[in-house]
């Protein structure tokens, strides 16, 4: 059977600009230190000022917060830090209002350790039915002392912990996030419901997080380095899951992105059939050094594996879990490895900010949606966080030698003059992470009042990028260019230029300039690190 091209004009999400809201570090409402639901509401005529289509809330919900949230002790009820449900309620609300969908984030792989499944699996003791819900086994060794299996952790250090009683629990994230056993109906249902639960109160789409981390091998066998199967990555059954979502997220008309990081683009994928995921993060494109050749390998790649399954690629430079882009592009490899050491590396922030603004517009003008991440349009760096208030558990499970994600996690400044720049924390009261005492540049009102700020550059984007029918979703077209160059038209003669050269070039022919991510040089040729986009 043929496949059908869904259809572009009502599927929002195909281009959508969508913004990631931190909520720890977007605005502290209540002057406690925390960003909260609060900030969030008082903000959100900047989020539309700013031009995007939807925020995606990082997890909002009661949770110890050993990892900033990802740890989930009740999906239905939100963190005090935060706010209320209620607060929630009123937030989707208003955002719609402003014509903002929302986006949650669900966190299936695991819980926290204080969710009342967990502690009740503890309580109950080994071969209880409490205890199937996750992954209880016995030790090996003569008495049991050792770990069941040899798994790699997603963070560096052990992936079983040890409880009283002698049995071990699997962690694939720090012990205090036990994974769910997703072969457990229990889970299924539960997080089905959870689905439910959020789509009843108006939320526009899913986040998932982990997604091809949920389902293990049923013996859960020895991870082999170098084997084509991996236990635990990218199981077969998985794909079930997702299409039970599916069919509840189509009653609502909602849409998930899934987290998936998977090397192997036939796989990547199958998340994205029809009856599956909508979206997933494209993180290729995010880990691609700045080099033209890469890039233009990446974007090919991207758009090739997207297309048999006719679902919109999504376009990410950065993240709460990535160094930030203007100090990843400042660096010699401007690459971005999970496994590589983000200590001292040393960074040039005038070409870092050069190219990430460079980045901004080739992102922008690339088919599908896009993702930006708070503080993005802002041009912040990676902050240095002082090593007694690193809270990153990532950080500790290195040994120290992973600075971890702190430094892109840092509030943000809001107003240049204000006590911790506007971010809504009280004189006497300390953010909970400090920010860089040279922060008042990047703050809002300064860069609102500054035509060529980033964040200027970010709302004439996103400006131009609602109006001008070739950019969004469709189809592109390399253009020839010298070498350094790349060089792309979209419908309606819409071109994007981007020279990573180390010399000025000329632009192609056009009728208009649009907009530039810097000045063009006096002889009119474009300079290095820098983009334009053209009428043709
Ligand atoms: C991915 C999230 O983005 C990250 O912040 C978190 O630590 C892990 N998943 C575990 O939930």
């Amino acid at each position: 059977m043929a496949a059908v091209h869904p259809s572009r004009t009502h599927e929002w999400w195909r281009d959508a600009v969508i913004y990631q809201v931190y909520p720890r570090s977007f605005a502290d409402g209540d002057g406690d230190g925390t960003g909260d639901l609060a900030g969030v509401r008082a903000n959100l005529p900047y989020l539309r000022q700013l031009g995007v289509d939807a925020v995606w809330f990082t997890p909002w919900y009661l949770s110890p917060l050993v990892d900033g949230g990802y740890d989930v002790a009740d999906y239905r009820t939100i963190d005090p830090a935060f706010g209320t449900l209620d607060d929630a309620e009123k937030l989707i609300a208003e955002a719609a209002e402003h014509g903002i969908k929302v986006i949650v984030d669900i966190v299936p792989n695991h819980v926290s350790d204080q969710h009342a499944w967990f502690r009740a699996a503890l309580a109950a003791g080994p071969g209880s039915p409490e205890r199937e819900r996750f992954h209880f086994r016995p030790g090996r060794g003569e008495h049991g002392e050792l770990p069941p299996n040899n798994w790699p952790s997603q963070f560096s250090g052990d992936t079983w912990t040890r409880v009283p009683d002698g049995e071990w629990y699997l962690h694939l994230f720090t012990p205090e996030q036990p994974d769910l056993n997703w072969n457990h109906p229990d889970v299924r249902r539960e997080h089905e419901d959870v689905l439910r639960f959020w789509f009843e109160r108006g939320v526009a789409g899913v986040r998932i997080d982990s997604a091809a981390l949920l389902t293990k091998h049923p013996d859960l066998p020895d991870f082999t380095e170098g084997a084509d199967a991996h236990p635990y990555i990218d199981q077969d059954e998985i794909h079930d899951i997702y299409r039970s979502w599916r069919a509840i997220a189509d009653a609502y008309d909602g849409v998930f992105v899934g987290e998936v990081w998977l090397p192997d683009s036939e796989r990547f994928a199958r998340y994205l059939r029809p009856d599956e995921l909508h979206t997933a993060f494209n993180f290729n494109f995010l880990a691609c050094p700045w080099d033209p050749d890469s890039l233009r390998r990446t974007i090919d790649d991207t758009l090739a594996e997207h297309a048999p399954v006719h679902a919109p690629a999504t376009w990410v430079l950065c993240n709460h879990d990535v160094t930030r882009t203007a100090t990843r592009y400042g660096r010699e490899d401007t690459g971005f490895d999970f496994a590589k050491k983000r200590f001292g590396t040393p960074t040039d922030p005038e070409l870092g900010t050069r190219r990430a603004r460079a980045a901004a517009l080739l992102t922008l003008a690339l088919p599908g949606s896009v993702y930006l991440y708070q503080g993005e349009e802002l041009g912040l760096p990676e902050a240095d966080i002082p090593r007694d208030r690193i809270q990153d558990p990532m950080h500790f499970r290195s040994g120290g030698t992973d600075p971890g994600r702190d430094g892109c996690r840092v509030p943000l400044p809001w107003k240049a003059e204000a006590p911790s720049f506007g971010f809504g924390t009280p004189p006497g009261t300390e953010p909970w992470l400090p920010q860089p005492a040279d922060w008042a540049r990047y703050a809002v009102d300064r860069q609102s009042a500054d035509a060529d700020s980033m964040l200027t550059l970010y709302r004439t984007a996103l400006g131009l990028r609602r109006t001008h029918p070739g950019l969004g979703d469709g189809p592109m077209r390399w253009l020839p260019a010298g070498d350094g160059v790349l060089a792309f038209a979209r419908e309606h003669g819409l071109i994007c230029v981007v020279n990573l050269s180390p010399a000025p070039v000329e632009l192609p022919a056009h009728s208009a300039l649009l907009l530039t991510s810097g000045p063009l040089d006096p002889a009119g040729t474009l300079p290095p690190d820098t983009a334009a986009w053209l009428q043709a």
